[in-house]
């Protein structure tokens, strides 16, 4: 029996410490749900912060060198914590370092939350089964679509539907770049200098706008949602690069839009992200950064998500809410 909840945030960018914050700001409301918990562990890639009895606020201060010597390797095998919430930068070819970090902590009897898509794009099924063998849970609603609700509301609102296809806008960058280009009849390449300017688009963007970033969601909900055994190698990859404003007045003539879409469906058996025409009265003809998700079913039909893709608090929401479905009272 679990007396206080300790918790181990690994990765402290801008989401593991906007969680850390949401843990400290909202710490009555959340106890209200959850019961006691501290946040007993922070990991940076070269430092950490460890206290058995808790951190409190001071530990967003912290920056390089106030971490202790240590590592993450270190902290997981050594600090006792209930859960860890693994928010270090993502690679989809080895998904490393979260990989490590995912199987050792289920390993060690620690349910484990995650925003990070790398491991669970290379190793869905073997992270799941080490979970169900060390009677723990692997959450993972930040992975796709950061605040907007999906793998919950599948597992468990839609809990008794078939889900027949699942498919939509799972990248907000990609978004934000053709909705501007539709409103202001502009090139890719004017709007993209655009974004990275905003900070919508990183410096590099390729793997947002090549359609890669899509393409790993697509696997995660295939596997979680769609109970299918896919790889990243299976989805059919189109980015956006070569959409020209020519497309687009083709497009609105008819009264439709262009939107990276990425689909998986069983009754088609395809599995792909591509630009794709979409009726402008289409609720997945969604604009600006937003990410908006279709999901068909036997009883419930048609179900329609839209909402916010990424940002610090919008995930952190999705991390929160799945710390809460663990432990709730
Ligand atoms: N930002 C969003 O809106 C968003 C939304 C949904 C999902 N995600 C996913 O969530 C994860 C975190 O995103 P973020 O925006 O917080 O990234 P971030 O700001 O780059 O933070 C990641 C942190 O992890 C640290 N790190 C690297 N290797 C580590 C290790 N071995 N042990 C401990 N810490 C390590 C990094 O340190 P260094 O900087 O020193 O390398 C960095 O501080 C990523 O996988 C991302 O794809 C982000």
């Amino acid at each position: 029996m679990i007396t206080v909840i300790k918790i181990a945030i690994i990765g402290f960018g801008v989401i593991g410490r906007g969680v850390a914050e949401v843990l400290l700001e909202k710490k009555e409301e959340i106890q209200n749900r959850i019961g006691e918990y501290s946040i007993v562990a922070v990991c940076e890639k070269d430092g950490v912060a460890y206290n058995p009895d808790g951190l409190g606020w001071e530990v967003l201060k912290m920056k390089g060198g106030d971490f202790s010597e240590g590592s993450t390797v270190d902290i997981i095998e050594t600090a006792e914590f209930d859960v860890a919430i693994e928010v270090t930068p993502t690679d989809i070819k080895k998904g490393e370092p979260g990989l490590t970090h995912i199987s050792e902590c289920l390993e060690k009897g620690s349910h484990v939350i995650t925003s990070n898509k790398g491991p669970l794009v290379v190793a869905y099924s073997k992270l799941q089964e080490l979970a169900e063998r060390n009677e723990v849970q692997l959450m993972f609603e930040a992975t796709v679509g950061g605040g907007m609700p999906l793998i919950k509301l599948v597992r468990n609102d839609l809990a008794g539907n078939e889900i027949d296809s699942i498919r939509g806008i799972l990248n907000g960058t990609c978004n934000y770049i053709l909705s501007r280009m539709e409103s202001e009849k502009l090139t890719y390449n004017q709007v993209l200098t655009e974004a990275k300017e905003l900070g919508i688009a990183e410096a590099d963007p390729t793997y947002d706008v090549e359609g890669i970033d899509s393409a790993a969601k697509v696997v995660i909900i295939a596997n979680a949602l769609l109970n299918m055994d896919i790889t990243y190698d299976d989805v059919e990859i189109e980015g956006i690069t070569a959409i020209t404003p020519e497309a687009f007045e083709v497009a609105m003539e008819r009264d439709y839009t262009i939107r990276l879409i990425g689909e998986v469906s069983r009754e088609t058996g395809s599995l792909k992200v591509s630009p794709r025409l979409i009726s402008t009265h289409h609720p997945l003809a969604v604009t600006g950064t937003l990410n908006a998700v279709q999901i068909r079913t036997d009883l419930a039909k048609d179900i329609v998500v839209i909402g916010r893709g990424a940002g610090q608090k919008e995930t952190s929401s999705a991390i929160i809410s799945d710390l809460i479905e663990i432990f709730r009272k």
